[in-house]
């Protein structure tokens, strides 16, 4: 799968988003990851629906990932959905039943992601890996940018992509939190093609050289 460059905006100076959101895709981005927080699920409060509609009112059409740190989350997914996401990832800990959850998100019209934080168990994959578009694996606990790559997550992004692989299906892995140009050519080789990162893109002053930079890191890791 081509791998994707997906900046978080939660890093971007939110005074300029439009702006901010077509500089990373002119300087190479493929995707946007919008973080939404709800200071409930996790402590901290982010962005809604409005801020994606304002986004696509001003002719943004890149693709949309956008990540529910919310809870509970099923009332949010129609709202998403309208206002032009493409993926709608969600976590099992933010739902009672997630089948249910999961299967709103696909009549949504959305792509399907589910996230796993940092000590959540893949196991639950066995029951639902068929609903999946995106399985996102957390290298930090949700909440905040800025976070330091928890390694461990290297060994389960490897064991996600083992399932992917078995499952026969077209399934996106992706990574998110405390992705560098320094470590994400060992994220690549454990098998992760869809990369968040927030602050190693919008804390630099020269977005398309970190963009190309993490791209050469990835085909160097994995050629
Ligand atoms: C954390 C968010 C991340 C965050 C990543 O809860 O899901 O997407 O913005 O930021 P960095 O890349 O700075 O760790
Ligand atoms: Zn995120």
């Amino acid at each position: 799968m081509e791998p994707w460059i997906s900046p978080s905006i939660l890093a971007a100076d939110f005074s300029r988003l439009g702006d901010e959101v077509r500089a990373v895709l002119s300087a190479g981005a493929n995707t946007i990851h919008f973080d939404v927080m709800d200071n409930h699920y996790v402590p901290n409060l982010s962005i809604g629906p409005l801020v994606l509609e304002s986004l696509r009112k001003a002719g943004i059409d890149a693709v949309v990932d956008v990540h529910l740190m919310v809870k509970p989350v099923d009332r949010l997914i129609g709202d998403f959905a309208t206002a032009g996401a493409d993926y709608i990832t969600i976590h099992p800990e933010s739902t009672e039943h997630l089948h249910r959850t999961l299967s709103l998100i696909a009549e949504s019209g959305a792509k399907v992601g589910l996230v796993f934080n940092p000590a959540t168990p893949l196991s639950i994959l066995e029951e639902v890996i068929h609903l999946l578009d995106l399985i996102l694996i957390m290298s930090v606990n949700p909440g905040f940018g800025g976070q330091s790559f928890i390694n461990s997550s290297l060994d389960k992004l490897a064991h996600a992509r083992e399932l992917i692989d078995a499952s026969g299906r077209n399934i996106r892995l992706q990574i998110d939190g405390g992705v560098k140009v320094n470590n994400i050519g060992q994220v690549a080789a454990a098998g992760a093609d869809t990369f968040v990162a927030g602050t190693a893109i919008f804390g630099t002053d020269d977005y398309a050289k970190t963009i190309a930079d993490l791209r050469n890191a990835i085909s160097s890791a994995t050629t």
